[in-house]
């Protein structure tokens, strides 16, 4: 569409701006020109690389506040004055950001690249990814306000806000609305498809940090199991753990190519406690020496893989599979890991992520000085199960029930990596299975692709699906379902191989007889192996 005349772009513009159960406290207005960026697809999830050149846009701010709750959000919103495609793409936020933060705003460079009008929000939390500021109203007591906002409430004003202000401007409302986010901010997006159904045509909903209670447990529990072990093992015996799984199960799937395809099959199968007493080098130690592979090390990496369990023994979630990156050695930058140790001292302490630590201490035990190291795993199970009872309404977003979504033409797509560092993907497998337990025609409007090395989001031997979404935007406006999706492999010998990834509870197979694991022609989407009786 033709440009609008940069007058537009002020306050008065939006001046009707309202929304139902709020106070709208300011509306601001500003012409961004000339706006230049280079967006990564590593921070898009879906979408490819794009650079924008001289783009021009209204940057919007909205605060407001949901009288008597005493929040105070900011929305902000990007419009963009020339070349407008007609759509809307809200985008999300990650770890304990709604949004307003730098993988958002990477999203809105990346919307406005493509010609989408954009919004975000920091549902009233700031953009910190320490939780304390906002998370109790005093010591003892969760503000379950802003939690409410975090959840959900928030997201839909986001919606409400980003299409009344393209109304206001383009005078007509997006012809298609979509969702983009990843890990909270596909959490995020599931939340909308959950309960405000009719917000959004189409939601990318990437690696989600759905059933945040059981996701917790697992992500923060090699941690806890160490501190209950009182032995916290080298970050290189962790490392070779990993190295001897991939070896051992890397060609369960028919191909050797330094990933596991079959990561249940290698779960099943592989015994980490083979390696214990085993050398290996080891430049973590003070003299740089070798190390003797620990009980304790293989115990840990048993315990992260089969994931948090009561004191009898009974599993509270899945673990992070085998082949994952558990320790951030080979992680992408800007990543974090679950099972990390610091030795710098000659001693080795646990060393937990912030992410895990907060939930623990501020929203489990109400405490920013609680101490996690002495917790009894018997106290931890009790913590974990009062979580669950307090908070699963606000972050739980694992409603089975997407029929309203249905009905009202939405379609979503979700690609979980089978070596996520930060969500153990078992989450986002069992979602889906209780969709389509409840909704047989679940893969009419939801698809969910596993893929095998890819880490959290980003990361790991596989690249992202980046045509995924513009597959979504088939599915929405045209009626084309993704039927698979086109995927990058960095395999061992340092060659690229072109694959697919497949819907859920397809995999993609390697055909012997075509020959080429390199060659995209040479995969189709079928039977996961195990499954398969005429594989050899
Ligand atoms: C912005 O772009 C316009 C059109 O390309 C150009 O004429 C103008 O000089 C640019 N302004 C700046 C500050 O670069
Ligand atoms: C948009 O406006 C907000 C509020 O003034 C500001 O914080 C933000 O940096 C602006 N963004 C751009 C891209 O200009
Ligand atoms: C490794 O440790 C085990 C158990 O302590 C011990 O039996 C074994 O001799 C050690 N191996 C080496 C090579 O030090
Ligand atoms: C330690 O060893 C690892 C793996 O062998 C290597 O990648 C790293 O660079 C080494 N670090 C130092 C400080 O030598
Ligand atoms: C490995 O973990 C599983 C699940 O928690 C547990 O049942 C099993 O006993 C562990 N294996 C060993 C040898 O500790
Ligand atoms: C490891 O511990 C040392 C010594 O306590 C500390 O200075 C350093 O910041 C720690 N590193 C990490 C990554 O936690
Ligand atoms: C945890 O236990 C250790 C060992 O008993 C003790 O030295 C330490 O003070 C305890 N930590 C806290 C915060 O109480
Ligand atoms: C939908 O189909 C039309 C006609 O084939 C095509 O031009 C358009 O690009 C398609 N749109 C999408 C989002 O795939």
């Amino acid at each position: 569409m033709s440009g609008l005349p940069a007058s537009l772009c002020v306050s008065d513009t939006f001046a009707g701006l309202s929304l139902p159960g709020a106070e709208i406290l300011s509306v601001s207005a500003l012409l961004v020109t000339n706006y230049t960026a280079s967006v990564a697809a590593t921070f898009r999830f879906t979408q490819p690389a794009v650079e924008v050149q001289d783009a021009t846009f209204c940057n919007v701010t909205v605060a407001y506040t949901h009288p008597g709750q005493n929040d105070n959000i900011i929305t902000e919103a990007w419009l963009p004055t020339d070349d407008w495609n007609g759509r809307f793409l809200a985008v999300g936020g990650g770890g304990y950001a709604a949004g307003r933060f730098s993988l958002s705003y990477e999203n809105m460079k990346g919307a406005i690249g493509d010609g989408y009008a954009t919004i975000t929000t920091d549902s009233g939390l700031g953009n910190a990814q320490d939780p304390t500021p906002w998370a109790l109203v005093s010591p003892g007591n969760v503000n379950l306000y802003n939690l409410q906002n975090f959840g959900d409430v928030s997201l839909n004003d986001q919606a409400v806000i980003g299409k009344a202000l393209i109304k206001s401007i383009y005078g007509k409302g997006p012809e298609y609305s979509y969702w983009s986010g990843c890990s909270q901010g596909g959490r995020q997006g599931l939340s909308m498809a959950q309960r405000y159904p009719k917000a959004y045509d189409g939601i990318s909903a990437v690696a989600p940090a759905i059933s945040w209670n059981g996701l917790a447990a697992s992500a923060h529990w090699p941690q806890q199991f160490m501190n209950n072990l009182g032995t916290y093992p080298y970050p290189c015996e962790i490392d070779a753990i990993t190295a001897a799984a991939v070896e051992a199960c890397d060609g369960l799937d028919g191909v050797v190519d330094g990933v596991i395809a079959e990561a249940d099959a290698c779960l099943a199968s592989f015994d980490p406690f083979s390696l214990v007493g085993k050398v290996i080098d080891c430049n973590q130690t003070v003299d740089g020496s070798q190390v003797n592979i620990s009980r304790a090390a293989a115990a840990t990496v048993n315990a992260t893989w089969h994931g948090a369990s009561k004191v009898d023994g009974t599993p509270i979630w899945s673990g992070f599979l085998p082949g994952t990156d558990l320790t951030g050695s080979s992680t992408a930058p800007g990543q974090i890991s679950m099972v990390v140790t610091n030795c710098t001292t000659g001693t080795c302490v646990g060393a937990p992520s912030y992410l895990t630590v907060k939930w623990v201490q501020i929203f489990l035990a109400k405490d920013p000085n609680f101490d996690i190291v002495n917790l009894t795993h018997a106290d931890y199970v009790r913590l974990v199960h009062a979580g669950k009872q307090q908070y699963e309404s606000f972050l739980g977003t694992n409603d089975p029930d997407l029929s309203d979504f249905r009905d009202a033409g939405g379609k979503m797509i979700t690609y979980h990596g089978l070596a996520d560092n930060v969500i153990p993907p078992g989450g986002s497998r069992k979602y889906y299975k209780e969709v389509s337990a409840l909704m047989p025609d679940a893969p009419s409007f939801y698809r969910y692709f596993e893929a095998p090395g890819l880490g959290h989001c980003w990361g790991g031997r596989s690249g992202q699906p980046t045509a995924l979404f513009r597959q979504l935007r088939a599915w929405v406006e045209n009626g084309t379902a993704p039927e698979q999706t086109p995927i990058d492999v960095n395999v061992e010998d340092g060659t690229v191989h072109h694959r697919i990834l497949c819907p859920y509870p397809e995999v993609s197979v390697f055909d012997e007889g075509c020959g080429d694991a390199a060659a995209v022609e040479c995969w189709s989407c079928g039977k996961r192996g195990s499954e398969n009786q005429t594989r050899s």
